[in-house]
């Protein structure tokens, strides 16, 4: 019987060496250790020591040394095994044996390990073989140093067998090696094998644990196919749960760290050589649930960073598919978009690492990739369009499976497609009046105005000008008391004007004494329909203030006129930006004053209440 490491290991972490061996021996805490005298020999002054921290003991008199297994063997009279499963029930482990089988299988793998380091070895010292200067040359050409292809340990596959004539010479078996990956067996020739990679780059890959577990090889020949060459699926080798040059980065990686993944190997090492460390790649498939659980183990925001081309825009949709399903709080993904469909090897020999830093910092949130798909997709032009794009992002809703993610999400796109449709008003207006193609390219981007809550457009002055209109027909004093007010105050709305000026003309006819119920009756003679009808909101709002005495009546007034003033001002300066937008700090101003805007509308209205005419 055989017990794994791991068991033993669970074990050990869950009783210290002192609870077992205070059973037998009398210990002093001393330090760190404790001491007591040696159960091994006849002693009076203490020589036996116990280090829990360590998880050993230790007897300078016979020199035996230990753990808590140990202990009970050597001390208690029990074979291992029992020794195991006693210290395994004290410590609640369910002890797990492997099967004569299991054994086997566990010993092929070890052996497989060992093929593929001494491969790996192998590939690494043919790169700077002298007969093998072209596969240097390539590596040279495409701007990697000596320093950097010893860090990835990249190496050179030969042509011919010669990885399987070297793994002979070290006794490997051609099952072994097989089994690894590394020969392929020739099925027309008997008990002949052939090299897996020949005339190849050879790039190691590792597990989570660091261990080389299998290799990608890039031809050199640009007539040769397949371009990238995988290990197989082997015992040890699994491609959806593995990602290249994640053991590598990880002990270094701090949690806000930008961890960024890409679609090929030749990316990850492009970014490194160029100073930027913390890219991973899967192996030439698409992201699986394994490999983004692995990420969020790591960093809660990897970014994905794929080819602009058709085949890595699809891995990045299947990315977002898989994310959504998978989210859950604090864990997220962002998405970077390099620019001419360059890849990020590309892209950093190009344009260098603090333009590459530029996109890996300014990186799109799922949210905003969501949003985009979406809008590709749909006609929103149009209302049935509109509609199907709402029915869309609801799809997309409904894959996450985390229900506050789910919630937060839906109120999020809520926000977005009120302020969306509002941009999309604004930016036509704008490529009207400054048909500058950036400037209107750049609205189609709505969510990065973040800020913009409600862009409700400019309905509501018109709003309060029905309440200032409303109020005077209903408290006729207001008129005598803010004459020249009511005179001066710019009304946009055609028929609340008429209704003031008419109201105002019939006032000075009689100036000196208003007779209020006449005034009252030439207004409802002449606008008895509209007032009725499409003030009735404005209506209701003063009939509920009909209980306050009319000084807080005239101040409520006075408020709604300023907040009517307010508003129409925050209007006209944003006409004037509107026209104005030459660069990103106009841009940035427009922005501001719509936020402006929208603030003041959401007080409003929680002030005075929804409901709007015109
Ligand atoms: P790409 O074709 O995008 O390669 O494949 P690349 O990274 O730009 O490589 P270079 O710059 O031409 O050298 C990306 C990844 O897809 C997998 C590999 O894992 C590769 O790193 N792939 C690609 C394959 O598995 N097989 C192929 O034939 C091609
Ligand atoms: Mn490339």
């Amino acid at each position: 019987m055989k017990f794994s490491t791991e068991t033993l290991n669970e074990i050990k972490d869950k009783i210290s060496v002192s609870q077992v061996v205070e059973k037998t021996v009398q210990l002093k805490k001393r330090g760190k250790e404790f001491v007591g005298l040696s159960p091994f020999t006849k002693e009076r002054t203490p020589s036996f020591t116990v280090n829990d921290e360590k998880q050993f003991y230790h007897c300078f008199s016979t020199n035996k040394h230990g753990d808590i297994f140990t202990f009970l063997v050597e001390v208690g009279g029990l074979s291992f095994p029992e020794a195991v499963e006693k210290l395994a029930n004290e410590a609640g482990v369910q002890l797990r044996t492997f099967s004569p089988a299991e054994e086997e299988k566990i010993n092929k793998s070890k052996k497989i390990y060992e093929v593929l380091e001494m491969s790996k070895s192998f590939f690494s010292s043919q790169i700077f073989d002298d007969n093998n200067s072209l596969a240097l040359k390539y590596i040279r050409n495409r701007g990697l140093d000596n320093e950097i292809i010893n860090s990835y340990e990249i190496g050179y596959a030969p042509q011919g067998n010669k990885l399987e004539k070297f793994l002979l010479s070290k006794g490997v078996s051609h099952e072994i090696m097989t089994l690894a990956g590394m020969t392929i067996k020739d099925e027309n020739k008997k008990d002949n094998f052939y090299d897996r990679f020949r005339n190849r780059i050879i790039f190691p890959i590792r597990d989570i644990r660091n261990r080389v577990v299998g290799f990608g090889g890039r031809v050199i020949n640009s007539n040769d196919q397949p371009k990238y060459l995988n290990s197989p699926e082997t015992p040890v080798f699994h491609k959806g749960s593995l990602l290249y040059n994640f053991s590598k980065i990880r002990p270094n990686l701090k949690n806000n760290d930008n961890l960024i993944v890409v679609e090929g190997y030749m990316d990850v090492v492009s970014l490194a050589s160029k100073g930027f460390q913390n890219a991973v790649a899967p192996l030439g498939t698409a992201i699986t649930e394994t490999q983004l659980n692995i990420l969020w183990k790591e960093a809660d925001s990897p970014i994905i960073c794929f080819d602009g081309d058709k085949a890595g825009k699809q891995a990045s949709f299947r990315a977002t598919e898989i994310a959504l399903k998978l989210l859950k709080p604090n864990k997220t993904l962002r998405f970077i978009n390099l620019p001419d469909n360059l890849d990020p090897d590309d892209y950093i020999k190009n344009y260098g690492l603090d333009s590459f830093n530029k996109f890996v910092n300014n990186a799109s949130p799922l949210t905003s990739i969501i949003w985009d798909l979406c809008i590709q997709e749909s006609n929103i032009d149009t209302p049935e369009g509109k509609a199907g794009f709402e029915s869309l992002l609801r799809t997309k809703l409904n894959l996450i499976s985390d229900k506050s993610i789910k919630k937060h999400y839906g109120l999020l796109f809520k926000d977005m497609i009120d302020q969306f449709f509002y941009i999309k008003k604004t930016e036509r207006k704008i490529s009207k009046f400054d048909n500058s193609e950036k400037y209107s390219r750049k609205y189609k981007n709505s969510f990065k105005i973040k800020n913009s809550i409600l862009g409700s457009g400019g309905q509501l002055p018109s709003d309060l000008e029905a309440l200032v209109i409303s109020g005077i027909l209903i408290f006729p004093e207001l008129i005598k008391k803010h004459y020249e007010i009511l005179e001066s105050f710019n009304i946009e709305n055609l028929r609340l004007g008429d209704i003031r000026d008419n109201v105002l003309a019939f006032v000075k006819k009689d100036y000196s004494e208003l007779d209020i119920d006449l005034l009252k009756e030439f207004v409802q003679k002449k606008y008895q329909t509209f007032f009725e009808k499409d003030l009735r909101f404005a209506n209701i709002f003063w009939k509920k203030k009909e209980g306050n005495n009319f000084d807080q009546i005239s101040e409520i007034w006075l408020e709604i006129l300023s907040d009517d003033q307010h508003i129409k001002s925050l209007n006209n300066d944003i006409e004037i930006s509107k026209d104005e937008i030459k660069n990103e700090e106009d841009e940035k101003r427009f922005i501001d004053l719509i936020n402006s805007k929208d603030q003041a509308i959401k007080l409003i209205t929680e002030k005075y209440g929804e409901k709007k005419i015109n």
